[in-house]
């Protein structure tokens, strides 16, 4: 057992039969997956709505029933992980996209009724930046991004595959990771990020998730809710 392991299966105590389920990413929502799919296979129905092809992928090995995010009217919940997670007065705040997933990960969690964060203790963190900023850009004229990034003092740094060929994510676009130390103000440079043209969407998950489910190496799990 360790904390991702035992994050990601504490989550299931939130699915309940007939639940429409949102699907994460990465390697924590793998053991979430797995999990899940013991349940399905002795009875429980669900059905989940995936935010990457390596999701749709998994799901599918794992005989997890599957609906487009077109044909969902609501989500009951979603269960994801995170990069870096930093809670103030009661707000979650965090950091995704360290698996690239970030644009489908947010259209899924925004149209979710309940967020669930699942994430070994590694995760949490006293201040957002030390991860970089993952911000996806359509690939047309993207180094004038990159310029008006790197103007602005935020270091961007192109996500390249291990045979230096440029990352793309599941929508054709690159990712920019930007460096910070420390995020100040994630409100305002969400909004900052978000109006520039060329920027599709950015890492920062500003108050949009309710519940994190936190463990530690030997398994003890901390629920915030
Ligand atoms: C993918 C994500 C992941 O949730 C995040 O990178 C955490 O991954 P892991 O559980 O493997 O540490 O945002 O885009």
């Amino acid at each position: 057992m360790n904390g991702k392991q035992a994050a990601g299966e504490r989550a299931l105590d939130y699915i309940e039969d007939g639940m429409v389920v949102g699907l994460g990413t990465g390697s924590t929502v793998f053991y979430f997956l797995q999990a899940l799919s013991k349940k399905v296979a002795e009875g429980l129905q669900v059905t989940g709505v995936v935010t990457s092809i390596q999701t749709a992928k998994l799901a599918e090995e794992l005989n997890i029933p599957l609906m487009d995010l077109n044909d969902v009217k609501v989500i009951d919940v979603c269960v994801d992980g995170a990069d870096e997670i930093y809670t103030e007065s009661g707000h979650i705040y965090g950091i995704k996209g360290g698996g690239g997933a970030l644009l489908f990960e947010k259209l899924v969690a925004e149209t979710a009724k309940m967020r669930i964060w699942i994430a070994d203790d590694a995760k949490v963190v006293s201040h957002l930046g030390a991860f970089g900023l993952p911000v996806e850009v359509v690939q047309f004229g993207y180094m004038q991004v990159f310029q008006q990034l790197t103007a602005k003092g935020y270091a961007p740094k192109q996500r390249l595959n291990e045979d230096d060929t440029p990352y793309t994510t599941d929508s054709g676009n690159y990712l920019l990771d930007l460096q910070f130390e420390p995020i100040t103000d994630p409100i305002s440079l969400a909004t900052e990020l978000k109006m520039m043209t060329g920027v599709v969407e950015h890492g920062l998950f500003n108050d949009i998730t309710e519940v994190t489910i936190i463990a530690d190496a030997t398994g003890s799990a901390m629920v915030t809710e």
